[in-house]
C-alpha cells in the first residue's frame, strides 16, 4: 500500500512536470503579469465603444486597466447605459447617440462593438469602411448573407484588426489544455461533451427576463429570434469555439433539438437545446444547455452551470472559465487532467506465445481517473525547475490541496483583459488577432446552423452555409 502510494506520488510529480512544461511553452503575451508602466498618450490606440450595455460596461471596467489603449468616444441609443459606461471608464468620453457621429471622428482609431446581436454586422461594417480597427462581441454576425458580406468587407481591408471577443481563446488554461491536445498527451481525442446548464426559474437573470413591451423593446433582444440566436448564439458560441479550436477543424455537420417548454412568456427563443457536432476522423461535440437546473457534474460538484470536457484515449481535461460578473462572487478558472487506465500490453513468453494480459505500470490502479485529478495550474504553484528542494515539495503540496478542491487555482491574468490588451496591441503592430475574423466567423456560422438544424429537426451540413445568403442566381433564359 505505502509503495503504491509512492508510486502513485511519483507518477503525479512526473504529470505535473508535464503540465507545467506544456504552460511555459505558451508564449508570455497571453498570460504574462501586466508590467504596469506609464504610456506616452500616442502610445496609446484611441478607441469608442458602441452599445454600452450589460458587456459594454464590464469591458470598460476591464479597459480602465488596460494601460495601451484609452477610451475617447462612448455611444448608446439608451442615456441611462450610455451615462453608466462613461461612468465606469471615467476618462471623460465623447458622448454619441448616433455610432455613425462616432464613426466620423478622426481621432477615433479603434471601436467595440457590444451592441445585440442583430446590430452587429451594421456597425461592424460601418466602422471598417470609415477605416477603423474593430473589436466585435462574439457572435461576429447573425445572418448568412452577413457571413458572405462581411468576409469580402475584410478582404478589402486586410490592414485594419478585426477581432472577436471569444475571451476562451486568451486563457492560459486554455492554451494549455490546447498545447496537451496538440502534443498527445490526452492520446487521440475523439470525444469533448459541453455543457452551460442554468436554473432560470431559482436564479433568472435579469438579461434573460422579459421586460415590458416583448419584442417592441429592444431591452428583450435576447428573447427573440428577430434580434438574437438565443441559447446557442448567447452560450453555445463559446463552447463550439472550444471544440472547434480542440479539434483543429469546423464539424462536418450538426444535429439537435431544441424546445422552448418552461419559459413561455412570449419569447420565441427555445429555453433548452441539445446539441451533436460531427467533426472529420468521427470526432463529436455533445452540447446540452437547459435552463431549469444548474448542477455541472465536473470538479466533483463544486461548481455549477457550464464546462467542457475533453476526452482523449490517454486522459480527460475538465475545464472551465472563471467569472467576474457583477453581482456573482469571483470564481476562478479550473482545469483537471484524469488519466485512463495505462494500456493493457500482452506479456511474451520466450517461445513467442503470448501468455497473459498485464497491465503496465503494475502499481498504478486501473480503472476510470486511476491518477488524478492533476490541478492543470498556472501562477505561483508553476514548476519552473529553479525551486529549492522545500520550495518545490510546498507547490506539490500545493498542487494536491488544489487537486482537492481545498486550495484555488488562480490564472495569472483575467482572459478579458488579455484579449482587450492584445487587441491594442495588434491595432498597433499589424499582428493578426488570436480571436481573428475566421475564428469569428466559424463560431457564428455554427450558431446560424445550429439553430437551423433544431428548427428543421434535421442534420445540417457546414457547406450549406456557402449556398445560403446569396442573392437568386437568375434563371437563364431560353
Ligand atoms: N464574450 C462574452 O462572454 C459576452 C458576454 C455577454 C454578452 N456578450 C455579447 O455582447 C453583446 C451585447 O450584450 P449585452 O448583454 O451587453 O446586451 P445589452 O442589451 O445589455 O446591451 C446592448 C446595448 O447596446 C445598445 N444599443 C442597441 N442598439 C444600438 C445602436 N444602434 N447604437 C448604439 N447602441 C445600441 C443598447 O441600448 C444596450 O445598452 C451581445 O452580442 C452579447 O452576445 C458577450
Amino acid at each position: 500500500m505505502a509503495q503504491e502510494k509512492d508510486v502513485s506520488r511519483r507518477e503525479f510529480v512526473k504529470a505535473a512536470g508535464v503540465v507545467s512544461a506544456v504552460a511555459a511553452a505558451i508564449p508570455a503575451v497571453h498570460g504574462a503579469p501586466a508590467i504596469q508602466k506609464v504610456r506616452a498618450a500616442n502610445d496609446q490606440v484611441q478607441f469608442g465603444i458602441i452599445g454600452t450595455g450589460s458587456r459594454g460596461q464590464y469591458l470598460l471596467k476591464h479597459l480602465k486597466g488596460i494601460d495601451n489603449g484609452r477610451c475617447v468616444a462612448a455611444c448608446d441609443i439608451n442615456p441611462e447605459s450610455l451615462k453608466k459606461g462613461v461612468d465606469y471608464i471615467g476618462s471623460n468620453p465623447k458622448q454619441y447617440k448616433d455610432y455613425r457621429e462616432l464613426l466620423a471622428s478622426k481621432e477615433v482609431e479603434a471601436v467595440f462593438v457590444t451592441t445585440p446581436l442583430f446590430v452587429h454586422f451594421p456597425v461592424t461594417k460601418d466602422a471598417l469602411m470609415a477605416g477603423k480597427h474593430v473589436f466585435c462581441e462574439k457572435c461576429l454576425v447573425f445572418k448568412p448573407e452577413e457571413v458572405h458580406a462581411l468576409r469580402a468587407l475584410h478582404l478589402e481591408h486586410p490592414k485594419q484588426v478585426l477581432q472577436t471577443g471569444l475571451q476562451r481563446r486568451y486563457s492560459q488554461f486554455y492554451q494549455t489544455v490546447k498545447q496537451m491536445v496538440d502534443k498527445g498527451i490526452l492520446g487521440r481525442v475523439h470525444h469533448i461533451h459541453a455543457q452551460w446548464h442554468r436554473n432560470m426559474i431559482n436564479k433568472p437573470s435579469s438579461l434573460w427576463t422579459m421586460k415590458p413591451d416583448g419584442e417592441k423593446n429592444i431591452a428583450n433582444w435576447r428573447l427573440y429570434r428577430s434580434m438574437s440566436g438565443g441559447i446557442a448564439a448567447e452560450l453555445t458560441s463559446h463552447q463550439v469555439d472550444v471544440a472547434d479550436w480542440m479539434f483543429g477543424s469546423q464539424p462536418e455537420f450538426v444535429m439537435g433539438l431544441g424546445s422552448l417548454d418552461i419559459l413561455k412568456d412570449g419569447r420565441d427563443v427555445y429555453d433548452n437545446i441539445q446539441l451533436i457536432y460531427k467533426y472529420p476522423n468521427g470526432q463529436k461535440m455533445t452540447y446540452s444547455s437547459i435552463s431549469t437546473n444548474q448542477f455541472l457534474p465536473y470538479f466533483n460538484g463544486n461548481r455549477a452551470e457550464m464546462g467542457e470536457i475533453i476526452m482523449g484515449t490517454e486522459g480527460t481535461i475538465e475545464l472551465t472559465v472563471g467569472g467576474d460578473n457583477p453581482g456573482v462572487t469571483f470564481q476562478p478558472p479550473i482545469a483537471w487532467w484524469y488519466r485512463e487506465p495505462p494500456k493493457a500490453a500482452a506479456e511474451v513468453t520466450k517461445a513467442g506465445e503470448k501468455k497473459k494480459e498485464v497491465v503496465a505500470g503494475a502499481s498504478m490502479v486501473a480503472g476510470s481517473g486511476a491518477m488524478g485529478p492533476i490541478p492543470i495550474l498556472t501562477g505561483d504553484i508553476d514548476l519552473t525547475g529553479k525551486e529549492s528542494f522545500i520550495d518545490k515539495e510546498v507547490k506539490f503540496a500545493k498542487r494536491w490541496l488544489t487537486s482537492k478542491g481545498v486550495m484555488l487555482q488562480e490564472e495569472r491574468r483575467n482572459p478579458v483583459d488579455v484579449e482587450l490588451e492584445s487587441f491594442f496591441d495588434c491595432c498597433r503592430s499589424g499582428r493578426a488577432p488570436i480571436a481573428n475574423m475566421e475564428i469569428g466567423m466559424a463560431d457564428s456560422v455554427a450558431v446560424i446552423l445550429s439553430n437551423l438544424a433544431m428548427d428543421e429537426g434535421r442534420k445540417v451540413y457546414f457547406n450549406e452555409i456557402e449556398k445560403m445568403g446569396r442573392p437568386a442566381v437568375p434563371a437563364k433564359k431560353g
